[in-house]
């Protein structure tokens, strides 16, 4: 962008005649140029940190440039002759492979239980790493349930529950041309101090077992569960997407608790602002204000509306963002005053290419900034490491640094899905201009790392 202004003032300068448009032209590059320095990262803290410790940051530079050894296999059996004659795409190929489930790359995606991150084995030098795509046990042993979650800080308690659907059931396909799917068996609720080892505080909001016209009867769909919690009622406020088996009903679901650890009541569900909701976030600005996020007008776009005080509610007030994008899996965080979002492509549980957007109103106008995923190699980085956003934290004591949070979904086996947690970054240029104005954004990049194996900083959660 700045050699575009960099050879429009070369060819203003050019005519030799010094006019009013050279100058006025040669102050706005100048400008710009300034903006651009300013906005370049400059020595913080931080970095002085990873010079001094590098070994000891969880950003290890050199995990960025290993690329996971993905080939694709031989192909079994016969193939048509139209296939063998054209050559497929690399990228269609290994999301071909991800949903086989007897691909030969199976173990790359998802390794088996012997690779389990298990926090009951301590091992000092395999403490508190995340392994992306490992099944990850709690403090039982047990596998963890708590896809599509999200994370909240409970200032009272001092620790953080992670909430998510609690998926540990067969996976069927209702009908012949329907997505896989597993009975609602409800919410569980897991508890930590560091965020790394979990003890299951059950299922906090449970399944209807009898009642067929109950939204959270077993036969439905219940998916992304996030809890905020009110400070002026002392709640805590689950809010969900609710659906039937063929998604036709496409709501929003509300629960309530006065313990973050449930048991929660289901109070009721809606279509908010009269509109589709599918996938979902809720995410509590500073100033307490909580919004709900969903992708309608069948996925679309997406809508921001602020909830009611009490968080029970959505308001009148909607705004329709990113139209036309169909985007959905939105997973929101806010820095520096600007509101960030990463959002998925709507592909059902095969994985995409991941976008992040900014704003300076979360109401919008919302910009598309391209896709975060660094490190890894190109397969990774367009299928965001075969995972789908779910959730943002920010990393306590760490400005600038998030936890991404997302699922691999295993549609042979939806139980068996993964998690997928990387550290984020927001620094930097943003590498796209603003589409809807003639200006630089006040914004920064937002960079997904991909690591085999990381930790946070010592000290820094909890
Ligand atoms: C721990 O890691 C260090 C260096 O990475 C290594 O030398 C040592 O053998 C490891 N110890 C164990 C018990 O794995
Ligand atoms: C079943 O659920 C519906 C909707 O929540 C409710 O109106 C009805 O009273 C319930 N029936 C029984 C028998 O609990
Ligand atoms: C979807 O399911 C609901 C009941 O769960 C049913 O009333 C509706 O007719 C179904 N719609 C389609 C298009 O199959
Ligand atoms: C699905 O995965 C779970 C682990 O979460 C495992 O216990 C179960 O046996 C698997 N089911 C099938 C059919 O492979």
């Amino acid at each position: 962008m700045s050699g575009n202004y960099a050879s429009i003032v070369a060819r203003l300068m050019s005519g030799s005649r010094c006019s009013l448009p050279v100058v006025l032209w040669s102050l706005v590059g100048c400008l710009l140029m300034l903006r651009i320095y300013s906005l370049l990262p400059h020595k913080d803290a931080l970095s002085r940190e990873l010079q001094n410790h590098p070994g000891k940051h969880f950003v290890d530079l050199r995990e960025f440039e290993e690329e996971e050894n993905l080939r694709i296999p031989p192909p079994r059996g016969k193939r048509s002759p139209r296939a063998t004659k054209r050559r497929p795409k690399r990228m269609t190929t290994f999301i071909n492979e991800f949903l086989d489930d007897s691909s030969q790359l199976r173990h790359i995606f998802f390794p088996d239980i012997k690779m389990a991150i298990d926090p009951t084995k301590h091992k000092d030098n395999d403490s508190s790493y995340y392994y992306p795509g490992r099944i990850w046990l709690d403090t039982e042993g047990n596998p963890i349930q708590a896809h599509g979650g999200g994370i909240l800080y409970d200032k009272r308690s001092r620790m953080y529950y992670w909430y998510g659907e609690y998926k540990d059931g067969p996976t069927y396909h209702a009908h012949k041309k329907g997505a896989a799917r597993v009975d609602i068996i409800g919410v569980g609720c897991y508890s930590s101090k560091d965020l790394w080892k979990w003890k299951n505080e059950g299922v906090v909001l449970a399944a209807e077992k009898t009642n067929e016209t109950h939204d959270l009867h077993k036969s439905n769909v219940l998916e992304r569960p996030k809890v905020i919690y009110n400070e002026n009622t002392r709640k805590y406020v689950m809010w969900m997407h609710v659906d039937s088996a063929n998604y036709t009903k496409a709501s929003v679901g509300v629960a309530v608790s006065d313990s973050p650890t449930g048991p929660f009541n289901y109070l009721h569900s809606k279509r908010p602002h009269g509109c589709d909701s599918r996938d979902m976030t809720v995410f509590q600005d500073d100033d307490g204000v909580a919004y709900l996020v969903y992708s309608s007008d069948d996925n679309r776009e997406l809508h921001v509306g602020p909830l009611t005080e009490d968080y029970l509610d959505v308001t009148r007030v909607m705004r329709r963002v990113l139209v036309g994008w169909h985007r959905e899996a939105p997973a929101l965080f806010k820095h520096k005053g600007i509101y960030y979002m990463i959002t998925s492509g709507c592909s059902g549980w095969a994985p995409n290419e991941a976008m992040a957007h900014a704003a300076e109103s979360i109401l919008g106008p919302w910009a598309t900034m391209g896709n975060p995923c660094v490190g890894g190699n190109k397969i990774l980085r367009q299928t965001t490491f075969f995972a789908q956003s779910t959730s943002i934290l920010p990393i306590p004591r760490l400005p600038g640094y998030f936890l991404f949070m997302a699922d691999r979904w295993n549609p042979a086996n939806l139980s068996d899905s993964r998690y997928v947690w990387l550290p984020m970054r927001v620094a930097g240029l943003a590498d796209q201009p603003l589409e809807f104005e003639f200006r630089f954004p006040l914004w920064q990049r937002v960079s997904i790392y991909w690591h085999k194996r990381w930790r946070l900083p010592h000290g820094s959660s909890g």
